[in-house]
């Protein structure tokens, strides 16, 4: 499997995972209609690479232009990005969310079904992991969401167990990320909010930069070790990498998976806020407020199954993931 379509590859972890992919001689067509990113990133693609990138600026909720990308391409495999990400925007605009998420995913099926392509892999998140369930997430537990957007992942995820049961000969892999942050090493790809960042890292970019007062760290009250909430943040090269073994997965495995991408390895606000004073070389502002509504207080994956079916473990430590943020924010420092 060599020719690969990139939905949403404009996108953050998608144009890292098209650099990723590129470095391993993989032929790519990517398709995003640019709602969350710019063309630029393609450039920058191309320019880390070296590579040439065959670029779609199309809409998934366009069928007609969707199917002519197959029509145009040989495309053996699919790893499926394009979406909106927007917790708290997804609870603002909840009929945008599940239109583009769900609509989006239904035409490339149907694209895909036309032009008999049936391997798959999926941007799913740990958000499906929900409220109810302990630590460390395992792939089994049962999935729930509380907001429209983890309602989008839990219901694509459904989806395609479905289509994989009613078609043997499909083969999905759904993998859940837990919290992707970093940027690519060159500087040149990264995370690009919008507006204030919700997120915690890109936030703290911003308070290093100047352009924000202080971070507010929702909450210092939940039964972890310093108090702050507990997340498994994960270089977004890593999880670049762990699609490349999806990819290798896919081909010889038919049937619906879900997989964990996460470092298994949990890090508090406080942890990571001291790991970016470091890459940053200066002390950051912040203050404690009350906790953010819906947010629970730690997250981290169980690893073994990305281990053992993919052969694929995260590399890069916390002191990675912020020296490349910084590098990336300091280099675009108006974004990218
Ligand atoms: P992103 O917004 O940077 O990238 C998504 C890309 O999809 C954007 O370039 C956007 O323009 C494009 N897109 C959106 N709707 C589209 C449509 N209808 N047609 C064509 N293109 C469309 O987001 P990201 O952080 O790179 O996330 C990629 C995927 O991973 C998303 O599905 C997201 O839900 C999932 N995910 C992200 C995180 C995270 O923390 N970033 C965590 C878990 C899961
Ligand atoms: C959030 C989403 C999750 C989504 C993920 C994708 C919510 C409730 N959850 O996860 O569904 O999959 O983003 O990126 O929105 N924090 C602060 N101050 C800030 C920002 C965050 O203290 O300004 C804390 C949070 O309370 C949390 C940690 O930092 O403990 C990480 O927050 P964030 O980066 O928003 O990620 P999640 O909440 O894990």
């Amino acid at each position: 499997m060599k020719n690969i379509l990139v939905t949403g590859g404009a996108g953050f972890i998608g144009s890292h995972t098209c650099v990723e992919l590129l470095n391993e001689n993989y032929n790519i067509v990517i398709l995003d209609n640019l709602s969350n990113s710019k063309e630029g990133a393609i450039e920058r693609i191309k320019t880390i690479t070296g590579k040439e990138v065959k670029f779609y600026k199309v809409d998934l909720m366009n069928l007609f232009e969707t199917e002519k990308v197959f029509e145009e391409n040989q495309i053996d495999a699919v790893i499926h990005f394009a979406g909106f990400k927007a917790v708290g925007e997804s609870v603002q605009k909840p009929l945008e969310y599940y239109e583009n998420n769900i609509g989006g995913t239904f035409n490339l099926i149907k694209a895909m079904k036309k032009y008999n392509v049936k391997n798959i892999v999926f941007s799913s998140s740990a958000t499906v992991y929900g409220v109810n369930n302990k630590v460390p997430y395992t792939e089994d537990m049962p999935t729930s969401a509380t907001n429209p957007y983890g309602y989008t992942k839990v219901m694509i995820e459904q989806i395609l167990s479905d289509i994989a049961v009613s078609e043997p000969e499909w083969s999905i892999v759904a993998l859940r990320y837990f919290n992707p942050i970093g940027a690519h090493e060159s500087g040149l790809i990264g995370e690009n909010p919008n507006g204030i960042p919700n997120n915690l890292v890109p936030y703290i970019a911003q308070v290093a930069l100047g352009k924000l007062d202080a971070l507010r760290v929702f909450g210092d009250d939940y039964a972890t070790p310093d108090g702050t909430g507990v997340r498994d943040y994960i270089h977004v090269t890593d999880l670049a990498k762990g699609h490349l073994a999806a990819l290798k997965y896919v081909e010889g495995n038919p049937g619906f998976q879900p997989i964990n991408l996460g470092t298994g390895k949990g890090s508090s606000v406080l942890e990571v806020l001291h790991a970016y004073e470091k890459a940053c070389g200066k002390e950051l502002p912040y203050n404690v407020t009350p906790r953010r509504a819906g947010d629970i207080a730690e997250s981290y994956a169980q690893t073994g199954l990305a281990k053992k079916l993919l052969n694929w473990e995260a590399k890069l430590d916390i002191e990675k993931m912020c020296q490349d943020s910084w590098n990336f924010t300091i280099k675009n420092p108006e974004g990218m």
